[in-house]
């Protein structure tokens, strides 16, 4: 089972910084997960739209620019990443799971990837695009018909499996209270991956095992992979 440190090692670090992504790239994961809001010219590493509960600043993420964001406190002293800063620190080392939040000019998003593709930055394995929007999937999807893209629920509405088949995704995302053995072997049947968050507790991850869940991501990567290795 791949374990994917969510928000980098925000269990231990402020969540979404560069040392919650250094320290996830210090353990043997498979992969980061992060996500991704439109600033006004830049895409930042964000959870929340609105910059109040992560950092000392206030309003919404896409009423500034970087500069102005790179002002604010993330947390001990740190500053709000960029997308390509994140790409830069980690140096095609893991997959990248970029989930799209408020991400807006996808067009613009697009030549970002290819971008950095194209400089070496990254590997086309190594991205994964996941959101809630499955429009948003779509849109990229057709603009780069190599991306991996991840369906988002945090439910598991009927048919999801199919419906996730039929968007050409390469995983499905899904809550771990909504996990269940059947799910899991539809998706797998239709050749999706599945994986769960945000899975920390032992209990999670072992019935995550049990049920045949590809990935999990979890807020504590080290410890999670300790865990894994352990039994
Ligand atoms: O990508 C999985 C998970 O991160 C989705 O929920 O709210 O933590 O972004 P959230
Ligand atoms: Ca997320």
């Amino acid at each position: 089972m791949k374990v994917f440190a969510h928000r980098g090692a925000s269990g231990d670090y402020p969540e979404n910084t560069k040392s919650a992504i250094l320290e996830a790239l210090k353990a043997d994961i498979d992969g980061i997960e992060v996500d991704v809001q439109s600033a006004l010219d830049d895409y930042m590493i964000i959870h929340d739209s609105w910059l109040d509960r992560t950092t000392n600043g206030t309003g919404k993420v896409r009423a500034f620019n970087a500069q102005a964001l790179f002002k604010l406190d993330a947390g001990n002293g740190e500053k709000i990443p960029t997308l390509q800063q994140l790409l830069d620190w980690n140096n095609n080392k893991t997959l990248l799971n970029l989930e799209l939040k408020h991400t807006f000019e996808l067009e613009k998003f697009a030549a970002v990837l290819e971008n950095n593709i194209a400089a070496g930055n990254i590997s086309k394995d190594n991205v994964l695009v996941s959101s809630f929007d499955h429009h948003q999937l779509q849109f990229l999807k057709k603009a780069l018909p190599w991306l991996k893209i991840g369906a988002l629920t945090s439910s598991i509405p009927l048919h999801y499996a199919k419906f996730a088949q039929e968007l050409n995704a390469f995983s499905v995302h899904v809550d771990k209270s909504f996990v269940n053995k059947a799910f899991a072997d539809d998706a797998k049947k239709r050749g999706l991956k599945i994986y769960a968050y945000t899975v920390d507790k032992e209990q999670d991850i072992t019935l995550m095992l049990e049920y045949g869940v590809d990935g999990i991501f979890t807020n504590y990567p080290a410890q999670t992979k300790a865990y894994l290795a352990s039994k």
